[in-house]
């Protein structure tokens, strides 16, 4: 099978990469800008000339959720417009498109996990801009699969594990947001998934098109996730630092983000019949890369 992938160094276009140089049966063309620019239709439409996939995934976007806010129209030119100029391409081909949104869609009021059914009220520009690319993703490209994940990190790339292990290193002490409700999800993890996905998908068949939930299986605050972090990274032998609960109220941001935003994962399993490993496995892989492995 082969896989076009918009976008290099990401978190999730980088796993991508990774799982597939694993897997003998999938051949993975990846490209970074500006050779494929979502914001240049032809450049597109190139890549997909000359390499020719079975299907494409999009992991690409603006994913800077407080600058967003003083930048819309950057946001939106590549979550919407660069987002509905992928899967066009794609649509012209009759090849399907996964596509990566967030769970930013949400405005945070619910008190249990959001289905894919809830409904949508994003707070932030950046949740606005990637619920209109959802929205015309589904409607250029009748092919569509649309994984709403959350959280995201990895041993590379910007993240919240690697801020914290930054921090350790500065500070004796954190304080940190514990009254916003998400579900951490590992980028490789990310990647096995839309792997599996995509062989599923890869003959064309509608049957799987709309939005289905991809993320972690374990709920927590970001305090709660400093400190299984902190945790980790003391059983490894690192610096390990007091984290102090603090609330939305004391760390202002500029973009509005989800009180609770855990997604219900149950069309991932029953629709694909995938599931996602339990945070502390995926923690671990990830601590162990950075610390013990060296990795920037
Ligand atoms: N990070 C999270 O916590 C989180 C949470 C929920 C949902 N998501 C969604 O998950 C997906 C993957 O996120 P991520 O964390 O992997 O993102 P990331 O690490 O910030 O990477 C962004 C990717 O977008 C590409 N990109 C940006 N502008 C582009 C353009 N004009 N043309 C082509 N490519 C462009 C970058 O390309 P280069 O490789 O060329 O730099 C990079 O590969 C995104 O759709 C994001 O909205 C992320």
């Amino acid at each position: 099978m082969r896989i076009l992938v918009i976008g290099n160094s990401g978190q999730v276009a980088r796993s991508l990469r990774e799982a597939a140089a694993l897997r003998e049966d999938i051949v993975l063309d990846s490209s970074s800008q500006p050779e494929v620019d979502v914001l240049e239709p032809s450049s597109i439409e190139a890549r997909l000339a000359r390499f020719r996939p079975d299907v494409v995934i999009n992991p690409a976007a603006y994913t800077a959720v407080d600058r967003a806010e003083t930048e819309p129209g950057k946001a939106f030119a590549i979550n919407r417009d660069g987002a509905r100029s992928v899967a066009a391409a794609a649509a012209n081909l009759g090849l399907p498109i996964i596509h990566l949104s967030t769970d930013y869609v949400f405005d945070g009021t619910k008190e249990t996990p959001y289905a894919e059914g809830d409904a949508v009220n994003p707070q932030s520009v950046y949740g606005r801009s990637k619920l209109e690319g959802e929205r015309a993703v589904m409607q250029v490209n009748p092919r569509h699969i649309v994984l709403r994940t959350s959280w995201v990190y990895a041993p590379f790339g910007s993240n919240f594990v690697r801020t914290m292990l930054r921090l350790a290193g500065e500070r004796s002490r954190l304080s940190v947001v514990d009254d916003q409700f998400g579900c951490p999800t590992y980028a490789p993890d990310i990647a096995d998934a839309i792997l599996a996905i995509a062989v599923k998908v890869a003959g064309g068949q509608t049957a799987y098109a709309g939005v289905t939930h991809l993320a972690g299986p374990d709920a927590l605050t970001w305090c709660g996730f400093a400190r299984s972090i902190f945790q980790g990274v003391a059983e490894r032998g690192g610096r390990s630092i007091a984290v102090d609960p603090i609330t939305t109220a004391d760390y202002p941001t500029l973009a509005v983000r989800p009180a609770n935003s855990r997604l219900s994962t149950d069309r991932l399993a029953s629709l694909f019949g995938v599931t996602l490993p339990a945070m502390k496995n995926s923690l671990a892989k990830c601590l162990d890369r950075l610390m013990l492995a060296g990795e920037e």
